[in-house]
């Protein structure tokens, strides 16, 4: 087989066989295709797209690319939460342990940021401290102890999707319905947690710009999902202005704490409770989402989740004045102060350009 047959074979629309799919991401992690031939097949994807058949054989390579994490020292059902990608999106750092609070199992590996959008390891690493990379043993231990740990993802763990990543967020060729639901579905197969929430953005700051667009994707997601044996679900939120108030790793865990507080803004906690209501309900603990709503709203009043978020952020080497008295400007690295010219109202604000 060679990959020039395999680039050429897209870029005129073809659809590639499984074993071609199965060549090409086992090659891609070897290191034995260069960069530019990994692009220019990503670049025939994103025009020509991929059918059901190959996105599904896409995901399933990309998960066997590398190790899959075995969670079963865990007790309890794991729940994974997945965002497709947004700007201002800090929902994880608040609801892993507002779920966690509520006796969710959260064992959670994030990502980086993406294209115009940010990634949760990028927003935990802004606290002083904060170790985002910890061993198999201390995930497990931590999980098992606090309720939750998150992690990025471990070298070996999709390390084709690590690869792809990459190239894409330089090439041009994030936002493709299958090369989304390929990163990120290989990446929650692999991880090894019992059942899959996936948020998946829709509107100007999103990869999916059309309700039309990011149903596809979810629907996508889903399939992939059972068909491997996980119950996977989906809402659709929007993310035509940022969520919340604050774009950026410091500001946004700033903000995440606010919500933790009781004192954030409405959109952002609003989500939050949804989202957490999703995974409470999904993990068992509550027998419908109405009483995951009601639980996740009267654990974030009691500080609970609050509690827990200084705990895992203790857990995991991270140091945080504590309940509210640290204010934003002491953990910045840069500061400057911009002063509107001139009076006025802000009715919109363009997600993807402030990312
Ligand atoms: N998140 C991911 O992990 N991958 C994508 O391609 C988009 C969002």
């Amino acid at each position: 087989m060679r990959m020039y047959d395999i680039i050429l074979k897209k870029r005129n629309g073809g659809a590639l066989t499984d074993g071609e799919i199965k060549y090409f991401i086992s090659e891609c992690v070897t290191g034995n295709i260069p960069d530019y031939q990994i692009s220019a097949l990503l670049m025939a994807i994103y025009f020509r797209g991929m059918n059901d058949a190959e996105t599904s054989s896409l995901t399933i390579n990309m998960a066997n690319s590398g190790e899959r994490a075995d969670l079963s020292e865990i007790s309890g059902i794991k729940v994974d939460k997945h965002s497709a990608g947004g700007v201002g999106d800090k929902t994880t750092l608040i609801i892993a342990p507002l779920a966690a609070a509520c006796g969710v199992k959260v064992a959670k590996m994030s990502g980086r940021g993406l294209g115009h959008t940010g990634g949760t390891i990028d927003k935990l690493e802004a606290i002083p401290g904060f170790r985002t990379s910890v061993s198999k043993s201390e995930f497990i231990r931590n999980v098992n102890s606090i309720g939750v740990c998150i992690a990025g993802q471990t070298e070996n763990l999709a390390p084709a999707d690590k690869k792809l990543y990459a190239l894409r967020d330089v090439t041009a060729t994030v936002d493709n319905r299958s090369l989304i639901a390929a990163s990120i579905m290989s990446k929650k197969l692999a991880s090894g947690s019992d059942k899959i929430l996936l948020d998946v953005k829709v509107g100007s700051g999103a990869f999916m710009k059309s309700y039309e667009d990011a149903k596809s994707l979810a629907e996508c997601m889903i399939k992939i999902g059972k068909a491997a044996g996980k119950n996977t679900v989906a809402i659709l939120s929007d993310m035509d202005a940022p969520l919340g108030n604050a774009i950026g790793n410091i500001s946004e865990v700033y903000e995440a704490v606010r919500v933790l507080e009781g004192k954030g803004p409405q959109d952002l906690t609003e989500i939050c409770i949804e989202l957490a209501a999703n995974m409470i309900y999904l993990a068992e603990i509550a027998n419908n989402i109405e009483s995951g709503r009601e639980m996740a709203k009267n654990t974030l009043e009691s500080g609970a989740a609050l509690e827990k978020f200084y705990e895992m952020v203790r857990c995991q080497g991270g140091y945080l004045d504590e309940m509210g008295s640290w204010e934003k400007p002491k953990y910045s690295q840069y500061k400057a102060e911009l002063f509107a010219s001139e009076s006025g109202y802000i009715s919109s604000l363009l997600a993807q350009e402030c990312g």
